[in-house]
């Protein structure tokens, strides 16, 4: 029996290309705008779920340390999701390991939250399609929607729980692109993306336009990905993170995630271009830089980056596989 009570699964984190920033309906997580990512390989969560008849609430453990239960509220909701759907029992034993550089203050909700939902989903026996299940992991993390499929992904918005879902998006074969961090600072962020997005939401005069302008841009990014156009990718994936963090800028109280080493990284990846060497930025909800590159390039932009940073504050990640139940 025990053997149908128990699910594994790995998912990998993503970065978004066209962030997903506010919601139309909070409980829900229904996004307000549409986005589309790029799963990476080198940073990803491994999870298990065993359910256990004789627990009356869920345990979880994370990196080998049991979380507070007062913590666990979008972990309980996965739970549940699966568990109202069979007659077995209705809590679990989570375990969940995060495979991230050594303190790169890159551990992210998307691969928690994708890794929760396939784990709970082979435990319970439920069969979803991944499509299906990108929808569950939404509930998590708006960001979890994209971590169930590889490379480069689209989460539509939609209106309701079924309709916004991810799906992968083609790309060329042989096309790649590589991210690479500049980790600045690996502090827990003071205000979290979920209270940063509410925010910028609720204040600030940008915000819908921010919202127009990022549904505008989905088509065109779908299409630089289908001809594995790397110049057009890195030039809306930067602006798009601008437009993003102007948001921030234009709230009211007004904040910002960046810290002076983030526009020390956007003045030498300016110079980089400047200089015929093609990179982008984007950044997330923190201080940190991701620059988008080709293999070709890639030496050339470290050595420039090693003159302000150590070496162990640049990661590289290439694009990453979807998620693995098992
Ligand atoms: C800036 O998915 O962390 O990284 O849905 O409230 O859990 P919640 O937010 P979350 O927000 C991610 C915001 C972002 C952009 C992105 O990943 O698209």
């Amino acid at each position: 029996m025990s053997e149908f009570l128990t699910g594994h699964a790995k998912a990998h984190t993503n970065i978004a290309l066209i962030k997903y920033w506010g919601k139309a309906d909070s409980n829900l997580i229904l996004p307000t705008n549409d986005s589309i990512s790029l799963t990476l390989d080198e940073f990803y969560t491994e999870t298990s779920v065993k359910f256990r008849s004789d627990l009356k609430q869920n345990i979880l453990t994370i990196d080998q340390k049991q979380q507070p239960t007062n913590k666990l509220k979008r972990v309980n909701r996965i739970i549940k999701h699966f568990s109202d759907m069979w007659d077995g029992p209705k809590f679990a034993e989570i375990t969940s390991d995060n495979h991230v550089p050594n303190s790169a203050g890159l551990a992210s909700s998307a691969s928690a939250m994708a890794a929760l939902s396939g784990a709970t989903m082979k435990a319970t026996q439920t069969k979803l399609s991944l499509k299906e299940l990108s929808s569950v992991a939404r509930l998590g993390s708006g960001s979890a929607t994209r971590s169930i499929f590889g490379n480069f992904v689209h989460w539509h918005r939609g209106h309701d729980h079924d309709s916004s879902y991810a799906e992968p998006l083609e790309s060329p074969a042989e096309f790649k692109i590589n991210m690479l961090t500049v980790v600045i600072n690996d502090q827990p962020k003071r205000i979290s993306s979920t209270n940063g997005m509410s925010n910028t939401a609720q204040t600030s005069p940008f915000f819908k336009e921010w919202t127009n302008t990022a549904n505008q841009a989905i088509d065109e990014m779908k299409q630089a990905i289908k001809s594995g156009n790397f110049s057009k990718i890195g030039e809306m994936a930067e602006n798009n993170a601008m437009q993003m963090h102007a948001t921030t800028l234009s709230s009211n109280p007004p904040f910002t995630y960046f810290e002076p080493d983030t526009l020390k990284v956007l003045q030498i990846i300016q110079q980089l271009r400047h200089d015929g060497i093609e990179c982008y930025a984007t950044i997330d909800a923190g201080p940190n830089v991701k620059i988008i590159c080709q293999n070709n390039n890639l030496n050339q932009i470290k050595n420039s980056l090693l003159s302000e940073f150590n070496e162990n504050q640049l990661i590289v990640a290439h694009m990453g596989p979807g998620i693995k139940i098992y």
